[in-house]
């Protein structure tokens, strides 16, 4: 009798989870509320570099120090982070808007945005903007394949700052990536 009556409560619960339904008008203004900052995240594959907008960026660990990163699982960049193990996070100015716009745009062909922005290769040989607050390499530490991204986890190797000041953010470009 009391094993039945667990049961059937247990069965209730299951139930109740089956019947949850996700908001998802308020899952978009909710998660739309997280702050992100704006930034191009630059790869190469031997002769071939390319670099993207990112905005799913935060850190993740101070010792080591981490950074998190978000990537279009069928993004360019994606295949060849998942191959090289390795990325650039390049820091823009404030005044740097148009600058994410050409690198989220589609192009030409691949690398072809950084005819807008010069860089110089770092130490690990991945392209860090000449013209930008900063930017630091990673080496890949960790990554979670879920979902239409992939969250990326790089321990960060080198940092280059050229000069520091406000950097650009996303809710000051009126865009939205998220939700
Ligand atoms: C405001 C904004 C933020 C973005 N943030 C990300 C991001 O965090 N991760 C990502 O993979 N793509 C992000 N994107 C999309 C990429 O910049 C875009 O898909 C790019 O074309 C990928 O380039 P690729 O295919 O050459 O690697 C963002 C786009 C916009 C407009």
């Amino acid at each position: 009798m009391i094993e039945s009556y667990a049961a059937d409560r247990c069965l209730d619960f299951w139930k109740s989870l089956g019947a949850m339904s996700l908001d998802t008008d308020a899952k978009k203004v909710l998660l739309r509320k997280i702050p992100h900052g704006l930034f191009i995240c630059g790869v190469r594959d031997g002769d071939d570099v390319n670099g993207f907008t990112a905005s799913w960026v935060t850190q993740g660990s101070f010792e080591p120090p981490l950074v998190v990163m978000g990537v279009r699982a069928d993004s360019s960049s994606h295949a060849i982070i998942e191959a090289t193990k390795r990325f650039s996070l390049n820091v823009l100015r404030a005044d740097q808007k148009n600058l994410a716009a050409v690198f989220f745009k589609p192009q030409k062909g691949l690398g072809g945005r950084f005819e807008s922005a010069p860089f110089t290769e770092g130490e690990l040989g991945l392209p860090l903007l000449d013209d930008a607050v900063g930017g630091v390499e990673c080496e890949l530490v960790g990554s979670l394949k879920h979902g239409d991204h992939t969250v990326f986890v790089g321990a960060v190797k080198s940092a280059r700052l050229i000069a520091d000041g406000e950097a650009l953010n996303l809710a000051s470009t009126g865009w939205n990536y998220g939700g």
